[in-house]
């Protein structure tokens, strides 16, 4: 695996492999790597000929209050699982590499920026879109991959592609998860023993609520807000669980179809995200 910081020796590294003929595959990160980026990785082998992947904790999505600093950096235990799992090229830029200058030009994504997610960490997604776009004008793959696990991202970086007509096909990764049910997030480490074994809790209320769904259950404000409660009697604290449209993050009425149900929870230090699908 060849490691790049450098914009620059990166780009003509790239250009040698296109003039190959070879597609290629990309897929961003911001490091401390577990088996959910990895099974990206994997898919990404599928998708194109040569795999990159990034790690840069972009500080651009973080809020003043949030854990930039104490973000987890692993970055050569990292190397070691990405040079397993058969990645060619891993760009690691440092912020002098990435933001030469001061980002003043950005990405502003539509109203979905503002909802669910966006409500709780005013300017993220605007964060994630510039600095996505950023490593796509660099990397230029034909594909790109993204977790589900991450379910508003993937939505506003799949509709930002296809509003700038950037010609790279969004694939969503499903989520990994841990046996008893936990996704993987790198933010788990957070969690203490205790913690860790209640964690498992957030994906199963939204198992129950996708099964009462699927019953003909059709009050969901009343479905989410009976899980929120039962995730809080138990030590978590919510910002939201509701059931969305798939296409487009809206809320759900009882006569739509492919819907997600969207959830994010403190509990303890992190907050948690998970979503299912129904
Ligand atoms: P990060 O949180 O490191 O995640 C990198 C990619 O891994 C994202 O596409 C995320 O959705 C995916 N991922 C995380 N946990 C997963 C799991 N359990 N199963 C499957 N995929 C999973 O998301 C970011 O970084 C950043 O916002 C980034 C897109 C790199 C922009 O800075």
């Amino acid at each position: 695996m060849h490691i790049f910081s450098n914009v620059a020796e990166l780009r003509a590294a790239l250009a040698r492999v296109r003039q190959q003929g070879r597609s290629i595959a990309f897929v961003p990160t911001m490091g401390n790597l577990h088996a959910g980026h990895i099974s990206l990785m994997q898919q990404a082998r599928q998708h194109a000929d040569c795999v990159v992947a990034s790690i840069f904790v972009n500080r651009l999505q973080f809020g003043p209050n949030e854990d930039f600093d104490k973000y987890p950096r692993t970055f050569e235990a990292d190397c070691t699982q990405l040079r397993d799992a058969g990645v060619e090229f891993l760009f690691a830029p440092t912020e002098q590499d990435l933001y030469p200058e001061p980002q003043t030009y950005m990405v502003e994504p539509p109203e979905i920026q503002h909802m669910l997610e966006g409500e709780v960490r005013p300017g993220h997604f605007r964060g994630v879109a510039t600095v996505v776009m950023k490593l796509f004008q660099i990397v230029q793959p034909d594909v790109a991959l993204f977790g589900k696990k991450d379910y508003q991202q993937l939505m506003v970086l799949r509709n930002m592609a296809q509003q700038f007509m950037l010609p790279i096909k969004i694939i969503g990764g499903e989520t990994v998860r841990a046996d008893d049910g936990l996704a993987l997030s790198s933010r788990n480490s957070y969690l203490n023993a205790t913690e860790r074994a209640e964690a498992p809790r957030l994906q199963q209320v939204l198992q129950g609520i996708r099964q009462a769904v699927l019953n003909g259950q059709r009050n969901y404000e009343q479905l989410c807000q009976e899980a929120a409660d039962t995730l809080n009697t138990h030590g978590w604290q919510t910002d939201y669980i509701s059931i969305r449209r798939q296409q487009d993050l809206v809320p759900a009425g009882p006569d739509d179809r492919h819907l997600v149900i969207v959830a994010a929870s403190r509990l303890g230090i992190p907050r948690l995200l998970d979503n299912l699908e129904i």
